[in-house]
């Protein structure tokens, strides 16, 4: 069996094969083109590629896509080898190939100095503890925002490029501390950003768009949210506060739904960190494990956390 980078006609199988898993309702041509986007952008084109699993035939029998995310474990900067769309073809399963494909890509990382590897299963935790990997409890939450009448007075605009250094910025301090985190860089944030984006500008008008808002001082953004918005709600996907109060950061979201006073609150749920107080105006209720579970397996030497406050993770780097 041999690992390959699956490129032209390999990578087009495989994308015709996961199409019925993966769609998030796009069309056949849309989800194509939002997988290859993905990989064109600054972040992606460096971290991110496909690999396939040959068989001694030259047929590829299972597939998955390896990041390189940049991680701050135990206060040392390392990678996460991430693993996603983990697939074997369906008349070549229950012969390992899903386990081997994992294990030679964690070899590879082993050799380029990894320290973890992590994914977000979709199938419980079963099959990948067999595999060495841990489940990372990661909490969603209701955000409940105090909608006073009227809209506090604060300027609040639409985030923008130039913008994206300063949410880098308050990632650092905001999780510094915490024993599990991407390193959250300019690029990264941008790929985050980029992914959402294209994937609500190829899909079905209306499915759902992406919301980048920021609260700036001077000329700079010190407060900021990003959500998504569907007909189920609003996802927090990221937010941040210059401020340990978040005070800024709670009257963009009520800026944000004083915009349609009549219409009723929407749902907004949050992978909250533990570590980010809830600004003043917030309350998070709810609490449950986020239903895709978050695993790691250590690489190097190093432990895994296991506590949900050990980790700071938002919905927004979802892999
Ligand atoms: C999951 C998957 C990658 C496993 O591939 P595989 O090459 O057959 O894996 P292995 O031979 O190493 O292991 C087979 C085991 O997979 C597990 N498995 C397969 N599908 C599963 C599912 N939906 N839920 C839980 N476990 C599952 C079973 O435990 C099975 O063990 P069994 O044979 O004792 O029943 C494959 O079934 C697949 O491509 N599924 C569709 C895509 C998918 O859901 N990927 C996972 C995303 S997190």
């Amino acid at each position: 069996m041999k690992l390959v980078i699956a490129e032209g006609a390999l990578l087009e199988e495989i994308i015709e094969a996961t199409f019925p898993i993966w769609n998030e309702g796009l069309s056949r041509a849309a989800y194509a083109q939002w997988n290859a986007a993905q990989m064109r952008t600054e972040w992606g084109s460096e971290h991110l590629h496909r690999f396939a699993l040959v068989d001694e035939r030259g047929r590829w029998v299972a597939s998955a896509k390896r990041y390189r995310h940049p991680i701050r474990l135990d206060g040392a900067d390392g990678t996460m080898c991430g693993f996603g769309a983990v697939f074997t073809r369906p008349e070549e399963r229950g012969h390992g190939y899903a386990g081997a494909i994992i294990e030679q890509i964690i070899e590879r990382a082993r050799g380029e100095g990894a320290a973890v590897a992590g994914l977000f299963s979709e199938i419980g935790g079963t099959f990948y503890k067999r595999l060495g990997f841990q489940t990372v409890p990661l909490d969603e939450v209701t955000v409940h925002v105090e909608r006073k009448g009227g809209s506090p007075a604060m300027l609040v605009r639409s985030g923008e490029e130039r913008d994206l250094p300063a949410l880098a910025a308050m990632h650092e301090t905001r999780s510094a501390g915490v024993r599990f985190t991407l390193r959250r860089g300019t690029p990264l944030i941008h790929y985050a950003l980029s992914k959402k984006r294209l994937l609500a500008g190829l899909g079905p008008r209306g499915l759902r768009h992406t919301e980048f808002f920021v609260a700036e001082e001077g000329i700079s953004a010190v407060a900021y949210v990003v959500l998504t918005v569907s007909a189920g709600g609003w996802t927090l996907e990221e937010a941040g506060d210059r401020d340990p109060a978040g005070a800024r950061l709670g009257a963009i979201l009520q800026v944000l739904l004083a915009r349609e006073p009549s219409h009723s609150t929407p749902l907004i749920r949050a992978w909250w960190p533990t570590a980010l107080p809830a600004p003043p105006q917030i309350r998070l209720v709810d609490r449950v494990p986020a239903r895709d579970i978050f695993m790691l397996r250590p690489i190097a030497n190093v432990p895994v956390p296991t506590r949900p406050e050990d980790v700071f993770y938002w919905r927004s780097d979802y892999f």
